[in-house]
């Protein structure tokens, strides 16, 4: 893990391996070139005002994603300057004209990763208040990231390039209260959302049903998080047969996670449900080849879920938070559920499986509805859904649905004010007769058209009487097969964590509902 600190010193007096600046493209008012963003006055002085210019001769031009290094002159006492661009200048206006929060974060991310196997970086970005420390912070400690453990290399200290051991930030004020309070902050939040990653990139032979819930209770009991593991015989005394059917298949069977985070001052109850499928091969409606590669993204949902609340207690939050991780591996074997069979829900509503790819919504309905029996104020849950939802959203954007349009609209605010992007989806009425099924009370799959908005129907029917429920589709943007970019990885994200870590302190704050 990257440690943080907070720095008064001057860009050119840190020892670190690098000091880090920003760059960005003019504002069409001035000559549209580069220019130094604030918080590298003293890295440009020491270059004779020519910052710029050097980096201009060297090609850089300031666009988002840009990095240039170059060796820093006498006077610096780190010995390398790296240049990371901001995208576009932000217009002047009245209060100053700052960077946006987001685009701080990205060049934050960018630099951290090119600083793989550096110590220690400083970074000299523009700070104007502890928001914006905090984002850059945020950043560095999520580019910073990589997931190793599996590779030989990263025993061998001479092969491996570790990441970023050391983030400094300057600019800001160590001693403010603002400031400290968003170090704590960033720092619980990006170790947990990391660790969100590191679950969904640890591969599905080292991470079933089981192994999940034991890290679960590990964390819980460090974090002073009620914790109740539910296991197959469990789970059959309480009658999950959507949990069950889907774990029926599989040598691990599956689990029920309950994580309960209660803070005596809070006034709301928020439950989040996670989809757990820690490997789904599609069952006996088997996925094909070039399918089923990255299914082990499948628990990512759970992932999620997991962090936000272990975040929530470490944070103190005052708000009461209960997850839920409905933990299984959809197998192909003997004893696996078959296209035809019929499942007596936790709900006591009967499921006819017509196909058992259609697993996620089957796992979560009997979370929804466990959860359902506390009255919470509001369900959230997450899951790697549909591949409709990717085909409708891309690989970047997950899909809102909701019972409730105020509910959705605020999480849509939230995600976009964490810089997750999101879009909302509808859940219109006329989808649901396509699951009408001549056996059982409903069928777990539907029109083909709108894939993503029928599995948000199958769920809504599991919701609670009156409950506010909301459903995040993150089956796109939880695992990024391309090149990293920002301050996402390769691999598991940790989509949807920080909405909801948000959706907390907002709901703590009394901001919603
Ligand atoms: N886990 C998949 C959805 C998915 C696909 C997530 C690709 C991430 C990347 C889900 O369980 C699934 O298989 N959904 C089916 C549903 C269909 C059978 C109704 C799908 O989307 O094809
Ligand atoms: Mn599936
Ligand atoms: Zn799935």
């Amino acid at each position: 893990m990257t440690a943080l600190t907070l720095s008064t010193a001057a860009a050119t007096d840190l020892r670190a391996d690098a000091v880090v600046v920003g760059v960005a493209k003019g504002s069409a008012t001035k000559t549209g070139g580069l220019v130094v963003a604030p918080g590298a006055e003293a890295v440009d002085k020491a270059f004779d005002g020519k910052l710029a210019s050097v980096l201009e001769t060297l090609g850089a031009s300031g666009g988002e994603g840009e990095v240039t290094k170059l060796p820093a002159p006498s006077g610096c006492k780190a010995p390398v300057v790296l240049a990371v661009g901001l995208g576009a200048e932000p217009e002047k206006t009245d209060d100053g004209g700052a960077f946006e929060v987001e685009a701080l974060r990205r060049a934050a991310g960018v630099a951290a990763r090119a600083l793989a196997g550096s110590k220690k970086a400083a970074f000299a970005l523009p700070v104007e208040d502890a928001e914006d420390a905090g984002a850059i912070a945020e950043g560095a400690l999520l580019g910073a990231y990589s997931f190793d453990a599996y590779k030989e290399s990263a025993q061998d200290p001479k092969k491996a390039k570790a990441p970023l051991a050391e983030v400094a930030i300057l600019g800001g004020k160590p001693r403010d209260k603002a400031y400290k309070a968003e170090v704590e902050r960033v720092l619980a939040l990006t170790e947990e959302l990391n660790r969100a990653r590191d679950l969904v990139n640890t591969p599905p032979n080292d991470l079933n049903p089981e192994a999940f819930a034991t890290v679960a209770q590990v964390a819980a009991k460090e974090h002073g998080i009620k914790v109740q593991v539910l296991d197959e015989k469990a789970l059959e005394k309480g009658g999950y047969g959507g949990i069950l059917g889907v774990g029926a298949g599989s040598a691990s069977g599956p689990r029920l996670v309950k994580l309960s985070y209660k803070n005596s001052k809070a006034k709301k109850h928020l439950a989040f449900v996670g989809k757990g499928i820690t490997y789904d091969s599609g069952g006996i409606s088997l996925k094909p080849a070039g399918h089923n590669e990255t299914m082990k993204c499948d628990m990512a949902g759970a992932a999620a879920v997991f962090a936000a609340v272990v975040t929530a207690a470490r944070l103190g939050l005052e708000v009461n938070v209960t997850g839920w991780l409905a933990l299984a591996e959809n197998m192909p074997s003997g004893s696996a559920t078959r296209p035809g069979d019929v499942l007596r829900m936790y709900s006591g509503k009967t499921v006819e499986v017509l196909n058992t790819d259609a697993e996620g919504r089957l796992v979560l309905a009997d979370a929804i509805a466990k959860a359902s029996e506390e009255t919470p104020d509001a369900i959230v849950d997450v899951a790697t859904l549909t591949g409709a939802m990717m085909l409708a959203l891309g690989n970047r954007t997950f899909g809102i649905m909701a019972n409730d349009d105020a509910f959705r609209t605020s999480i849509h605010e939230v995600a976009e004010e964490v810089g997750e992007p999101s879009w909302p989806m509808p859940l219109p009425a006329d989808l649901r007769k396509g699951m009408d099924s001549s056996t059982a009370d409903i069928a777990n799959m539907g029109e083909r058209m709108g894939g993503g908005l029928v599995a948000g129907l199958f769920l809504k029917e599991f919701v609670g009487e009156g409950i506010t429920w909301a459903h995040l589709d993150i089956a796109g943007p939880a695992f990024n097969e391309a090149g990293p970019f920002g301050y996402t990885p390769k691999g598991g994200t940790g989509s949807a964590v920080r909405t909801l870590v948000r959706l907390a302190e907002r709901t703590a704050a009394g901001d919603l509902g």
